[in-house]
């Protein structure tokens, strides 16, 4: 390998010793050879003899001039430009030249279907100029962009339209200017062709704000659920965090080749377009849910992220976990907060708890980082969103958001650090936050012991709680952390007891802040059932001996949704967990009368939306499973999980069946009701599909549906039970989507999950469809991520196949589109938690990785920890 990739370390911060106050950019784009001259004041701010570096990457660089004049007193480097015996305040010019057509990484200014756009963040804009490229440095940026007109009608930058003309040779231009500075991260161009969706929204002081959607040529009609989710979420953060949006014009762009998910740049959002398009031809309830989200969670960022945004990259939780708060919050409020929470919670219990266990586990404040695309995390967000979450408990409402209020007093129009933000939260609310600051420095999940004892003699009931974090990748110790315990108790009847210590109120929330505490509660006039960890209040792995008839009494009388869904997911965990023994013994799959019922009966519970009931009846990933083991047995998991869901079919099937015909609408809305009642149906219809009725009944739906929810439903169905209907309705769908990459998203998802056991063959065969294409990282994800992260049985082939399949992807990708890669590799840093003959052929796998000649730093940093170099 050539020169090794060096860490950046969060305890070497070092303020900027120049800064940018204001950025002119003039484009004059071209497909393979793009002008760009940036015109900076720049001052400096450390001592006289500084030198000034400059980063930069893939930049071809034509001149350099200081105030005007030609300066030669700089050096290319391997990472920028050097520039030396500089004055203490001047204006530099830049001029580079870049090729965006080959831009495959997607990083910086590339080209997506006709159209030019940009991504930034985190370090992408050294891609388009030499610049101070580092999140705490604020410009005040004005660009001009210059194209052909017919070719790009549409030219765009951040902020407001400012001037704008025609040249001869067809190529017009356009001027825009961003009142607000902002780091280099959040500067966005786009120029292409579009089809443009209007509206406005009046704010609560009375301004209009232009609101546009641009999206390709014959998509209008799939813009509209992402402009109403726009308005929705203006008003909503108005209204429950008193934030106004701050400019005249709020733009969103889809495109088609994007990495993530979208981009915050002020003004000028940028998104992948499985997150703006969608009909009801198109789109499925789920997709809506994610335009929803990801609109929100955009939009939110302009508050908290860019008027406040963070002082170093170590830092991303700062506007992450806090915007991933606020989208859930805004999802909760406009949906049904119980489910909103469920689906959050798998996550984190899923695939976020997966990374604290593997090579890669790290704080949801980072201390060392090689490639910081890499750090876009589960951790990151997820966590970074249930620790935000845990303050908003600590607090309450009116402290959390008087937390806020401060926050932004003390640092809007600033870089912040997650302290900065602890800190306010602190001041406003007077709560002691010492060792709660200990979740942003310490990695792993905890686990949190529970032993109850009643005395009946005393009335009392003490409750023990013990917390133990198990040492994690590169942080051996581990400290007590602040964990808000929520917990309620219950008589016999159900009914609330009232948490009590000599006399006073106790609040439902206990503060576990030691390594073993013992509450005590009075007054308990008989032995209790305690429902622990209301609302996933902490994110850590809760350990409590239950009874089934505990669990049972939960699933119907806890008082708040969550907790029953929870005490049901525990319930199965027992049972899965007896039968992959049973399993690996030789012994049949048991599934006791008695739990049916359990589930039965939540099925059948009248006062519940149905959107909740199709959660009570989704078992756990085979993924959630596998992290519950040292050693995953693949193969028994998926038996397990095959067999119980035939049980529950087979002992249901009346009830299922009666349901699944009770909930068919007349038509089609997207109303919260309707979308709930398809779930549930939904959920029926993938037990039913594993009874003798299912072939009829898939194919009845696939054929009679108006709408994707139902088509993919029937679709999923028809693959995971492999009905016979299968094959003819892939045909069907991929003879009538071809044309679209979007939809055939689904369908490769499909070829992905697969079940059969020449899946690997399909998924190759599949590669060659014409819709089909490894440059676009959807495609990518939706059949090779799939593939290989969510079939664990294909993947996991005992000859390696799976494995040698991901090697090859991941060697094209690695340069081509690293950061995709790098998101790929993901099932190769679990190799430990497999057996040993799986561990040799996947670590061999690694070892080949490790020695491509041009590994990016992207698979590097991951391919050596895994292997524990
Ligand atoms: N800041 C973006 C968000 O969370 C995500 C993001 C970071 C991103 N890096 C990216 C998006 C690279 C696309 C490409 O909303
Ligand atoms: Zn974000």
């Amino acid at each position: 390998m050539a020169e090794q990739p060096k860490a950046k370390y969060r305890a070497d911060y070092k303020a900027p010793e120049y800064t940018i106050t204001d950025i002119a950019l003039d484009f004059d784009l071209q497909d393979t050879a793009t002008r760009v001259v940036a015109v900076s004041k720049v001052k400096r701010l450390a001592e006289q003899d500084a030198a000034l570096q400059l980063d930069g990457d893939a930049l071809t660089l034509i001149r350099v001039e200081v105030n005007g004049e030609s300066w030669s007193d700089y050096e290319e480097t391997a990472t920028g430009l050097s520039l030396t015996k500089l004055p203490a305040e001047f204006e530099l010019t830049i001029e580079t030249e870049i090729n965006p057509e080959a831009n495959t990484l997607l990083e910086g200014l590339y080209k997506s279907g006709g159209g030019f756009c940009t991504q930034c963040e985190a370090e992408g804009f050294r891609r388009i100029t030499y610049y101070l490229d580092r999140p705490d440095v604020l410009a005040r940026f004005t660009t001009k962009v210059t194209a052909d007109k017919a070719s790009y009608p549409y030219l765009l930058s951040n902020g407001n339209r400012i001037a704008e003309g025609e040249l001869e040779n067809g190529r017009h231009w356009v001027q825009w200017q961003d009142p607000f500075p902002k780091p280099s991260y959040l500067f966005a161009l786009v120029a292409g062709d579009f089809d443009v969706l209007r509206d406005k929204f009046t704010t609560c002081t009375g301004r209009d704000v232009e609101l546009e959607i641009f999206v390709d040529k014959g998509n209008l009609d799939r813009a509209d659920y992402a402009m109403t989710s726009l308005k929705n979420s203006m008003k909503w953060d108005e209204e429950r965090f008193g934030l106004e949006y701050d400019l005249d014009i709020y733009m969103i762009v889809a495109v088609d080749f994007f990495n993530m998910g979208a981009m915050e740049n002020k003004g000028l959002n940028i998104f992948n377009s499985k997150f703006v398009l969608a009909n009801s031809k198109t789109a499925t309830d789920t997709d809506y849910q994610g335009i929803e989200a990801v609109i929100g969670h955009e939009y939110f960022h302009n508050w908290t992220g860019n008027r406040v945004t963070c002082r170093d990259w170590f830092q991303l939780s700062l506007k992450e976990g806090l915007t991933v708060f606020r989208d859930q919050e805004f999802s909760s409020d406009l949906g049904s907060r119980a489910v909103n929470r469920i689906n959050n919670v798998r996550v984190v219990r899923g695939p976020q708890f997966a990374e604290d266990r593997g090579p890669m586990s790290h704080p949801i404040r980072p201390d060392k980082v090689i490639e910081m695309n890499n750090f876009y995390t589960l951790t990151v967000y997820e966590k970074g969103s249930e620790v935000i979450r845990m303050m908003h408990t600590l607090l309450g409402e009116q402290n959390f958001q008087a937390g806020m209020k401060l926050y932004f007093e003390r640092h809007d129009g600033t870089a912040a650090t997650c302290d900065d933000f602890v800190q306010a939260m602190e001041d406003a609310s007077g709560i002691d936050l010492t060792r709660f600051r200990r979740w942003y420095s310490q990695a792993g999940t905890p686990v949190v012991s529970v032993t109850t004892d009643y005395d009946a003699e005393q009335k009392r009931y003490h409750v023990t709680v013990k917390q133990r974090t198990a040492p994690t990748a590169e942080q051996e110790e581990k400290q007590a952390l602040h964990i808000p315990l929520d917990i309620e108790l219950y008589d016999e009847q159900g009914n609330v007891i009232e948490l009590q210590r000599n006399g006073e109120a106790v609040h439902h929330v206990l503060d576990v802040t030691e390594e073993e505490q013992v509450f005590v509660f009075d007054n308990v006039a008989s032995k209790p059932v305690i429902s622990l960890l209301r609302e996933f209040s902490a994110p850590v792995v809760l350990e409590y001996d239950y009874s089934d008839e505990e669990l049972v009494f939960l699933m119907v009388h806890a008082r708040n949704e969550f907790a029953r869904w929870d005490a049901g997911q525990m319930l199965l965990a027992k049972y899965i967990r007896d039968n992959v023994t049973n399993v690996q013994q030789g012994k049949a799959v048991e599934f006791p009368a008695s739990v049916v019922d359990a589930f039965r009966g939540a099925l059948l519970a009248e006062d519940l939306d149905p959107a909740f009931i199709a959660e009570m009846l989704t078992l756990p990933s085979e993924n959630e499973i596998a992290g519950w083991y040292k050693q995953v047995d693949v193969d028994a998991i998926n038996k397990v999980v095959g067999d119980i869901k035939a049980i529950l079919a087979a002992e249901m099937e009346d009830e299922l069946t009666a349901i699944y015909h009770s909930l068919a609408q007349p038509s089609y809305t997207i109303e919260h009701e309707a979308m709930a009642k398809r779930a549930l149906r939904n959920r029926c219809l993938s037990y039913l599909a594993c009874t003798e009725q299912g072939n009829a009944l898939v194919e009845a739906q696939y054929q009679a549906s108006d709408n994707m929810t139902d088509t993919m439903a029937a679709m999923a169905a028809a693959n995971s039970s492999e009905l016979a209907c299968r094959e003819a309705q892939m045909k069907d769908f991929s003879d009538k989507w071809t044309h679209d990459g979007l939809v055939m998203d689904k369908w490769f998802a499909l070829q992905g999950a697969n079940p059969a056991e020449n899946a690997l063959a399909v998924v190759r065969e599949t590669m060659n469809h014409p819709a089909f294409d490894l440059k676009n990282p959807n495609r990518t994800r939706n059949l090779v991520a799939n593939f290989c992260g969510n079939n664990p049985v294909r993947f996991h082939a005992k000859d390696g196949s799976g494995y040698a399949f991901l090697t090859e992807i991941l060697t094209a990708l690695n340069s081509s589109n690293p950061q995709v890669a790098s998101r790929l590799i993901e099932p190769f840093l679990k190799y430990r938690q497999y057996d040993e003959a799986r561990q040799t052929l996947m670590r061999a796998e690694l070892e080949k990785l490790a020695a491509l000649e041009n590994l990016a730093k992207d698979l590097f940093e991951k391919v050596q920890k895994a292997l524990g170099q």
